[in-house]
């Protein structure tokens, strides 16, 4: 009775966290680093910073345009291998799977553009993704093939040996996007430290002009950027990935002087955040300053005011 109580207790915990420890024994398998590596170079080598990479990240959408796009080919599939479950039509289940495979390299290119700016143990459960999803992309051409040349016996376990591939890859996009955070906005917290009103940061003698500092506020770090009297003030930590925007480079982008992430490039605009170019997504946030009579800088969250009251 005791030893079967403690075959009860155990059973459950391996079975449960069994994908897990593989999606993190990935994320600790350097033999991954060289054609990680390889894979990088290339595709930054091939999407430049600019308008077409920015689109690729999702910056004229708000957000990553990846895991909109992926939903396009594994619902194609998996609607395609219920059909040859459930005896559907098998025109239907063709279309289906040719459907998906047209999908499939918009998001391979959304997604490439995406991992290509992400930290090395994202990078390696990324790539393993990216395989898995392009062994499913070949079994899915291989089942069309078969299907067009009258073999739809053999198209069918095609199809299903690419939807199980293909679920493999989701299981570690989701691992990728939901416990490493990818593709999150690492802004989101701001909002629910600062709080509401005016807060004392720092004398403006203590900001140099023109130049990125760092200053605490509580549990924030603020990233400040004086021109003159005015101070423009953003959460330091980039919406990206929380790389130290203190430690990136002011530039001009349209007209707007704007601060750009030392990690992997994104820009935003200092005087309210927006995004000029990713592959953040997300606006970073911002905070309005005022100077004091007795010359303290005095900031408060941007807009948070107005949320908190429409909510
Ligand atoms: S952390 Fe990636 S661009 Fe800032």
């Amino acid at each position: 009775m005791r030893l079967s109580l403690v075959a009860m207790k155990k059973r459950p915990a391996s079975s449960a966290s069994r994908p897990v420890a593989l999606a993190e024994r990935i994320e600790r398998a350097p033999v991954l680093d060289r054609p990680v590596r390889a894979l990088s170079d290339a595709v930054v080598r091939a999407l430049p910073p600019g308008t077409r990479t920015d689109a690729l990240h999702g910056v004229p959408f708000g957000q990553p345009a990846h895991p909109a796009l992926v939903r396009m080919p594994l619902g194609c599939w998996t609607s395609a291998v219920l059909l040859d479950l459930f005896r559907g039509s098998e025109r239907a289940s063709g279309t289906l799977v040719a459907a998906g495979l047209a999908a499939a390299l918009p998001s391979a290119a959304t997604g490439l553009a995406d991992w290509s700016a992400l930290h090395r143990h994202q990078q390696r459960v990324g790539l393993v993704h990216a395989i898995s999803q392009a062994g499913a992309t070949t079994l899915f051409g291989a089942s069309l093939l078969a299907r067009a040349t009258g073999r739809s016996g053999n198209g069918k376990v095609l199809s299903a040996g690419g939807l199980a591939l293909a679920t493999v890859g989701a299981y570690l996009g989701g691992h990728l996007a939901l416990r490493l955070g990818a593709g999150a906005s690492h802004a989101e917290p701001i909002d629910h430290l600062a709080g509401l009103g005016w807060h004392d940061l720092c004398p403006l003698s203590e900001l140099p002009d023109g130049e990125l500092t760092r200053r605490q506020l509580g549990y924030l770090s603020l990233l400040t950027l004086r021109s003159g009297d005015t101070v423009y003030v953003l959460s330091d930590h980039c919406a990206h990935l929380g790389g130290p925007l203190h430690q990136g480079r002011v530039v001009t982008v349209r007209d707007a002087t704007c601060v750009t992430c030392p990690w992997h490039g994104s820009t935003f605009r200092v005087g309210d955040g927006a995004v000029m170019h990713g592959p953040a997504t997300a606006r970073q946030p911002a905070f309005e300053s005022q100077v004091t009579e007795s010359g303290w800088v005095q900031v408060r969250p941007r807009g948070k005011a107005k949320r908190e009251a429409a909510a």
